[in-house]
């Protein structure tokens, strides 16, 4: 059967130092989304990867007396080691550095030249290494001496050279019309907005070439310049599918991606630059661009030049992972800031995972255990109580589909850890220990549905934690392929005869 696809991308990252929260933060997100769309009968192609030309790059790897190849191989092997740590379902991993790269951005610029977007200048203004990024005049302030981006508030040099721009003054019309009619193109509305105000005032032509370094990808035909590494950059979203060859299947199958999951620091490349080239390109542009928030430490983002950066690879050591992803997607609503402390990582841990959902799946397996040979017993009737308890997340299915394709995600869990909270309220007023002595067969329609609530609820929580919901549904014995969406409103399909896998304890207390 043709399947839908569903293409859906991580920001590619610097490899200019290790791996942070900020950058497990985007990944988590991208992760928990295809995993979901998975779940939903969809094809998903999920891609991450390193960013790995420019300046910026090139000082890091002087800076270490490195060789710049030797040094991007290193790091991004850390990066790729953590997508094994964050458990992260992602399909290919891309690198600019490779050869498949190359010849997609070499396509991309010819193209831009073709169509006469692309002209050679002279580049006077400021630049700042460390954002990759060109600031207005009217966008910089002076601090402690030096020049700084208003924005992110990162040191700006002066730069004067040749260089090819790229005609983006002639886009911003059709670009306010794209915005205007696909009001989710640029997600969340306030992001959106902003997009909306800064094309407005009118947009300046983008030099897109430097001459002052090599590291990078030379411009076809005049190798002095090198490709500006955003325009190298976000072209990484087509490399991944074979473009430029647009007749494999990978192109044809997932182009245009359904959503490229990115930080707000990096909106205006994505949804001003991105959706400009491939318009002038003739080719068609990404369905959404959802820009999180930061992830913030004391109300400050976490960054490495703040010095208040939560090691993502320290807390997974000492928490696990599924810890780690559950707090963070529950924690901040997706779209604004969120500060994370460890003291709410535990409160979280302890609260939802061990004491609620943990709790509910441990009681329950136990007395099954003492009670019912281990086994989860026959039943064919079904109190108002129990179909209640059931079907209020049956019927919930399209509203979580919903929450999902409009990135809602903290919304969402906290949606499936209520059915759980509901669960264990259930088991504890249905008391099933008193069942036992005066009526079994209420009792077996109690355990019934709650396993069978249990059920739904770790199918609903394999895209968040999918470690310990996988561990769960395998106790209760839930074959691989039941293990979606679509399963959930199927009845009766607990299996009564296979006595129930090993349990062990899912999620410990923390002090
Ligand atoms: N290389 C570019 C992206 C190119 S995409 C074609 C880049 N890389 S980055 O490594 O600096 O950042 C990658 C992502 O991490 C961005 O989405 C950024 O927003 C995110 N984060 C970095 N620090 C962050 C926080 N403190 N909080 C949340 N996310 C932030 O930009």
């Amino acid at each position: 059967m043709n399947k839908k696809k569903y293409y859906i991308t991580t920001p590619i990252y610097y490899p200019s130092g290790k791996p942070h929260m900020g950058h497990a933060y985007s990944s988590i997100i991208a992760d928990v989304i295809a995993r979901y769309k998975r779940l939903e009968g969809y094809e998903v192609y999920f891609l991450t990867g390193t960013d790995e030309h420019g300046l910026k790059i090139q000082r890091e790897a002087e800076k270490n007396k490195k060789d710049t190849q030797k040094f991007c191989n290193e790091l991004s092997e850390k990066f790729k080691e953590l997508t094994k740590i964050l458990n992260l379902s992602n399909n290919d991993f891309i690198r600019t550095t490779e050869k498949r790269h190359y010849r997609s951005v070499e396509d991309l610029w010819k193209k831009l030249e073709k169509s006469g977007d692309i002209y050679l200048d002279k580049y006077k203004g400021w630049y700042s290494v460390s954002d990759e990024a060109y600031y207005d005049d009217d966008e910089i302030i002076e601090q402690a001496g030096s020049k700084i981006s208003k924005l992110s508030g990162s040191k700006v040099e002066w730069v004067e050279e040749e260089s090819y721009f790229f005609k983006l003054s002639s886009w911003a019309k059709r670009l306010l019309d794209h915005y205007k009619s696909h009001p989710n193109f640029i997600l969340p509305a306030s992001r959106n907005n902003e997009v909306v105000k800064f094309v407005e005032k009118g947009l300046k032509d983008l030099s897109v070439s430097r001459t002052s370094f090599s590291w990078g990808i030379p411009v076809p035909k005049n190798q002095k310049h090198i490709i500006y590494v955003w325009l190298d950059a976000l072209t990484n979203y087509l490399s991944a599918l074979n473009y430029p060859d647009t007749s494999s299947d990978l192109y044809k199958s997932f182009w245009p991606a359904d959503l490229h999951i990115i930080g707000k620091d990096i909106l205006r490349f994505h949804a001003i630059y991105w959706p400009a080239f491939l318009m002038a390109a003739k080719l068609p542009l990404p369905k959404r661009i959802f820009g999180h928030g930061w992830i913030l430490s004391d109300e400050k983002k976490m960054s490495k030049s703040l010095g208040n950066i939560l090691d993502p690879i320290d807390i997974i050591e000492n928490y696990g992972i599924d810890q780690l992803r559950y707090y963070l997607i529950k924690e901040v609503s997706l779209g604004n800031d969120g500060n994370v402390s460890l003291n709410n990582l535990k409160n979280c841990i302890n609260n939802d995972l061990a004491n609620n959902y943990g709790n509910l799946c441990q009681r329950v397996f136990s007395f099954l255990k003492k009670n019912c040979s281990n086994k989860i017993p026959q039943t064919d009737t079904f109190t108002n109580e129990d179909k209640a308890l059931t079907s209020k997340l049956k019927n919930d299915i399209d509203k979580l589909n919903q929450l999902i394709d409009e990135q809602d995600l903290n919304i969402y869990i906290k949606k499936v850890i209520e059915y759980s909270f509901d669960s264990n309220k259930y088991f504890n007023d249905s008391e099933p220990w008193s069942l036992k002595k005066t009526d079994e067969n209420r009792m077996n329609s109690v355990l019934y549905s709650i396993v069978e609530q249990i059920k739904n609820i770790s199918i609903l929580l394999l895209p968040i934690i999918p470690n310990s919901a996988n561990k769960i549904l395998d106790v209760i014995n839930v074959s691989k392929d039941q293990r979606v969406i679509s399963d959930i409103n199927k009845s009766k399909t607990l299996n009564h005869n296979k006595e129930l896998g090993k349990i062990e304890i899912l999620f410990k207390k923390v002090e």
